[in-house]
């Protein structure tokens, strides 16, 4: 079991499975037996970045388990508005939990923390980088809705550029035998090429359009994203494309039965509101399997047997 949860490319196959197996147990376990796991024990959340679901999913799980949350939501609230440095926060904060889940707009301050710091760190989120946690609620949710994983016919819709959620799922889908990706992007976010690279020459498909529609027809799942205005080094370029894509109800009806459309969320416009009532909507759903997966991480990286 490796200390810190860092990125999907970490991980081999078995140890993407075992946090799914670890998750299919907790979910069947009653409150009352998960309560009982981590009387006394702190998880320290360091949001340097935005979020709604990923820090009070979060905590959630931790105060489900029966453990305690210290942190901030803001840097602006923390001594690093005064000049401190990350690397002096960690080695503060460190003192005072037994586990830290960090967000933070910098690539790879996960791994530097994990580096510095002697207690397991969880990358909420760093920059356009990774979302381990995001991914693996993600395969839990695809596993649970359809059933499988392997061998799914998998669409990306949105800024496949800078969104680290698509960035992270991609590489774990293609570990777990998914070959055939549709990437729907504007030009201006495209997914860099690198994500596509393996030494398997031929296995993997990658069919990159700007037409959702071609998408829609084809795929078992549906994975929208949102063109994330904070990500735009100029602004000019974010306007240009910010509205290139709204999935509504009525583009569905070419669907297949069992296609599920997933998003990481927050959706800004991409999804119309009246698909939410379709069969199709499974956004909701997968951020409540948030709290199960990271119950599930929390319990593996402080050291509990499932
Ligand atoms: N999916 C996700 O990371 O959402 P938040 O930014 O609200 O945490």
């Amino acid at each position: 079991m490796k200390k810190d949860l860092i990125s999907m490319d970490d991980l081999s196959v078995e140890e993407i499975k075992d946090y799914l197996r670890a998750a299919h147990i907790v979910e069947d376990m009653s409150l009352e037996k998960r309560v009982q796991y981590l009387p006394g024990r702190i998880m320290a959340a360091l949001f340097f970045e935005p979020s709604t679901r990923t820090r009070l999913s979060f905590e959630s799980a931790m105060h489900r388990l029966g453990g305690s949350v210290i942190g901030f939501a803001s840097k602006d609230a923390t001594s690093v508005a005064k000049g401190e440095s990350f690397t002096d926060t960690i080695h503060t904060v460190e003192n005072y939990s037994d586990i830290l889940v960090i967000r933070h707009p910098g690539e790879g301050t996960a791994r530097l923390a994990a580096q510095e710091s002697f207690l397991p760190v969880i990358n909420a989120g760093d920059g356009s980088n990774q979302h381990p946690t995001q991914t693996l609620l993600d395969l839990f949710t695809i596993e649970k809705d359809l059933g499988k994983i392997e061998g799914l016919k998998v669409a990306f819709v949105g800024d496949l550029k800078y969104s680290r959620t698509v960035h992270s799922l991609i590489r774990a889908l293609m570990k777990l035998n998914v070959t055939d990706f549709t990437l729907v992007a504007p030009e201006a976010l495209r997914l860099p090429h690198y994500f596509m690279m393996n030494d398997q020459p031929g296995r993997f498909r990658f069919y990159e359009t700007e037409r959702i529609e071609t998408a829609i027809q084809s795929c078992d799942v549906l994975y929208m994203t949102r063109i994330q205005r904070e990500r735009f080094p100029d602004l000019v370029e974010y306007e240009k494309v910010k509205d290139s894509y709204v999935l509504t109800a009525e583009m569905l009806q070419e669907a297949k039965e069992h296609l599920r459309v997933l998003h990481p969320l927050p959706r800004v416009n991409e999804i119309a509101y009246d698909v939410d009532k379709t069969e199709f909507a499974g956004y909701f759903p997968q951020a409540g399997n948030g709290v199960i997966m990271r119950q599930a991480i929390l319990l593996k990286h402080m050291g509990v047997e499932l």
